[in-house]
């Protein structure tokens, strides 16, 4: 963001390459405050995250305010139809402009001394002017370096020294996020129903781990197994480590997969129902898609998957990652709405994700006390104590079974840890050379 400061110790103090091997990580890359400092730089200023999705803020003034690492952000649709990210932090004297978590305006006032914004962040009004020397147009919000987004789902780059958004998404993401929404017959998806947040006592690197970790579920969400034998789980991920054709997949720059689609018996299996229940639905895609693609829509259902480093497609639900503290973090999900269906159907994807995500469901809740039990397991490793062997975490769990894809990706069976080794992988990258000291090129920290 324009005005990001550069940073206040020197850079690389942790040395992320003898933190972070092909199979083992060390546990104190969750709680060190130092860790977390340079996670904020080099990964959520740095690097693309994720802010939000388009349908968010369909019409002018619509806004949604969220957290981009330490940096509260607004996104916002302008009366032009564009979409913006702005700092939700006055330029004057600093106040948040937004307190709520979505809302229509205008304009933004401050309500210190009433400084007035435009939707795009530009300042356009300020009481008594005359005793200001600058001119307004160097006075506007803080704008991310770069923003961008793919099929609705907006993204940015804080400090604007990324490249482009499609390189950080590469194939792998792109791919995923198409697999989604192409499940919509427009090719669209709404995500405007309002979000539940989990706070969880937990560094939010663990989301990324067990929102994409095939091996826990059997143990962890027994309660679930129990009270729903009949879900798609049982097909696809549960049981014997061969008992499903499930994989676990990698497919690069920290994008990593459940692959469920080699496990489904029947088309919409995924949904838990069949063709015949949800005519319209059928109808609506074949005729958007044809009937052999929406036939094969159909069958392979949504991605479950991460989009480094903080978008989880959660089959028909989304979620974010949103780091608070070294060992805080809010999991935030929404229930995937698709356009050009009835509400009907829509509604039974509310109820599918209201099951599986909510305060009273299955699966988020179970995680969210793993999570809380491994952060206090590792409170006591430190960084010294890994040249001796102690407090390292195994992620090397079918390692040698893993065999490359048709397009570049590494699979193993479902259970392995190539979904860990994955996004470990794409980290340590990110951390050792984000970090690295500057070369005399360009210095991070100023957005044009
Ligand atoms: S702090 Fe916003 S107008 Fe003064
Ligand atoms: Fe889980």
């Amino acid at each position: 963001m324009a005005g990001t400061e550069s940073r206040d110790r020197p850079p690389a103090a942790v040395d992320y390459r003898s933190l972070v091997s092909d199979d083992r990580v060390h546990g104190s890359l969750y709680h060190d405050p130092a860790v977390f400092d340079d996670e904020m730089e080099a990964i959520f200023t740095r690097g693309w995250a994720f802010v939000g999705h388009e349908s968010e803020v369909p019409n002018p003034g619509d806004w949604v305010s969220r957290r981009l690492g330490r940096e509260p952000v607004l996104l916002t649709r302008h009366r032009s139809g564009a979409v913006h990210v702005v700092a939700n932090r006055c330029s004057h004297r600093g106040t948040a402009l937004c307190w709520a978590a979505k809302g229509t305006a205008n304009r933004f006032q401050c309500n210190y001394h009433a400084w007035t914004f435009d939707l795009d962040g530009t300042l356009v009004a300020v009481p008594y002017p005359a005793g200001f020397d600058r001119s307004k147009d160097e006075l506007g919000l803080d704008r991310p370096g770069q923003v961008e987004s793919y099929r609705g789902f907006v993204f940015a780059n804080l400090d604007g020294s990324a490249g482009p958004l499609a390189t950080h998404l590469g194939e792998g993401g792109t791919g995923l996020i198409d697999r989604l929404c192409d499940l919509s017959p427009t090719g669209r998806i709404d995500v405007s129903r309002g979000w539940i947040g989990h706070k969880v006592s937990s560094n939010w690197k663990m989301w990324p781990e067990s929102d994409n970790d095939g091996y826990h579920l059997n143990w962890v969400h027994a309660s679930m197994v129990d009270a729903t034998p009949d879900t798609y789980y049982n097909e696809t991920v549960l049981g014997g480590e061969t008992g499903n054709q499930s994989r676990a997949v990698d497919w690069g720059d920290g994008h990593v997969e459940l692959d469920f689609r080699p496990s489904y018996q029947r088309a919409l299996a995924w949904l838990g129902t069949t063709a015949d229940r949800v005519p319209g639905y059928c109808q609506a895609l074949e005729q958007a898609r044809g009937p052999e693609r929406a036939h094969r829509l159909l069958w392979d259902g949504p991605p479950h998957a991460l989009v480094f480093p903080n978008l989880f497609l959660g089959e028909m639900n989304l979620a974010i990652i949103e780091p608070v503290s070294p060992t805080e973090m809010v999991h935030w999900h929404t229930a995937v709405q698709l356009e050009g269906v009835d509400d009907a159907f829509n509604a039974r994807l509310r109820r599918q994700s209201e099951a599986a995500m909510g305060p009273a469901a299955f699966i988020v809740p179970d995680d969210a006390v793993t999570a809380e039990r491994i952060q206090g397991a590792l409170a006591g490793a430190r960084p010294g104590w890994a040249a001796s062997g102690r407090g390292w975490l195994d992620v090397s769990r079918g390692a040698r079974r893993e065999q490359a894809g048709p397009r570049g990706e590494r699979a193993a069976l479902v259970s392995d840890e190539t979904t860990n080794r994955g996004f470990w992988r794409q980290y340590r990258r990110v951390m050792a050379s984000r970090l690295a000291p500057p070369t005399g090129g360009p210095t991070y920290g100023g957005a044009a």
